[in-house]
């Protein structure tokens, strides 16, 4: 079964084609980023009129790169929140449009469950149950979960999000746009032991970001001089471990306390290469099997929300042609799909 992919929840146009729910036969980005720099984050006017742009080309290059035809396509799997409801309304649409066209199912797919399912892209993927960290630009939650659509939230952010908590960081620093690969990629000149940023509610699975930016706010401040070209790398460093050290922290405690032995770690910032190391080497010492998907399948795409669209697909869930765009929807209250 040919499944069709398609996201626009914020800045990424993107559509793909997944063969029998693990294939991918093709997988298309395009990324409004160079668009949003100047603002130093994404304006969703703007963004929503990009994807109008960019959604039919994104499609049918996602068709001729799978060598495949829309009368090829079975089913049609659509980001339906959570996200910028201008942005998600463009994909919706085009979604709703080819699947009335061809009289063939479709169905809205929760974003933050896309990013857990991009890891069964990988051939080296878990079996239920699991435990997931999403951590991305909106989101920084643990999940116990125990097969698609079934979720417990065991930890969340009380205020920032960990991409988000990068973002603002590049920002102060003025070092531009978007943050965590910035960041990442001054990190690794940098001495992580230089800066002692603070690590907040170590007692508890739920996190919070937002004293560790003020701190970093205070401590630009305090200086009578900018910093200097030396000092920055150290400095980025510094905050990134203060991020990466209580996700790895909470996340293999979460697993623990619930007996899991498996954890699956998505979404944008789980494309950092601190994050990725630091889970390695932890999950060996503490004996957990950590699965991340590649870079690429971190940050937002399509193939993932064409993996969790398979699954519902083929267990005969569907959604009607007049669905709406949902701007907030948390992973354990999943909407009821039509069967
Ligand atoms: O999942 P994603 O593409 O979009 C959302 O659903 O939010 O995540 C975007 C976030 C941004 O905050 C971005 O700065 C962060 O992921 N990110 C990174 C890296 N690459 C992207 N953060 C840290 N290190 C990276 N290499
Ligand atoms: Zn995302």
């Amino acid at each position: 079964m040919y499944v069709l992919g398609i996201e626009t929840s914020c800045d990424e146009t993107a559509a793909a084609v997944l063969e029998d729910g693990k294939l991918l036969r093709s997988n298309v980005i395009a990324s409004q980023v160079d668009l949003h720099k100047i603002y130093g984050g994404v304006v969703p006017e703007i963004a929503s009129r990009k994807h109008m742009e960019m959604i039919i080309p994104v499609i049918c290059e996602a068709l001729n790169g799978a060598s495949v035809t829309l009368s090829d396509i079975e089913g049609i799997a659509v980001t339906r929140g959570p996200g910028l409801v201008g942005s998600l309304l463009v994909g919706l649409s085009a979604a709703k449009a080819i699947a009335f066209a061809l009289k063939i199912p479709f169905v809205g797919v929760n974003h933050l469950e896309g990013h857990v399912a991009s890891i069964f892209l990988s051939p080296d993927h878990p079996e239920f149950p699991l435990v997931a960290l999403v951590v991305s630009g909106g989101h920084t939650n643990i999940y116990l979960m125990k097969d698609f659509q079934d979720f417990t939230v065991l930890g969340q952010t009380r205020d920032d999000a960990a991409g988000e908590a990068f973002d603002k960081a590049a920002k102060l620093l003025n070092i531009g746009y978007p943050g965590g690969v910035i960041i990442d990629r001054l990190a690794k000149k940098g001495n992580r032991k230089r800066i002692e940023f603070p690590r907040a509610m170590r007692d508890s699975l739920d996190f919070s970001f937002s004293g560790l930016k003020t701190s970093l706010l205070v401590y630009i401040k305090k200086r009578e001089c900018p910093l200097s070209e030396d000092e920055l790398p150290d400095v980025a460093a510094s905050y990134q471990e203060a991020i990466i050290d209580v996700l790895v922290e909470k996340t293999l405690k979460a697993a623990e306390i619930h007996s899991i032995s498996r954890i699956v770690v998505c979404g944008g910032v789980a494309a950092n290469s601190r994050l990725r190391e630091r889970f390695a080497e932890e999950s060996r010492l503490k004996g957990f099997h950590v699965y991340i998907p590649p870079p690429i399948f971190c940050t937002d795409n399509a193939a993932m929300i064409a993996v969790v669209g398979w699954h519902l697909l083929t267990r005969g869930l569907k959604d009607s042609l007049n669905l709406n765009a949902v701007s907030r929807w948390p992973l354990d209250s999943l909407l009821k799909h039509n069967s």
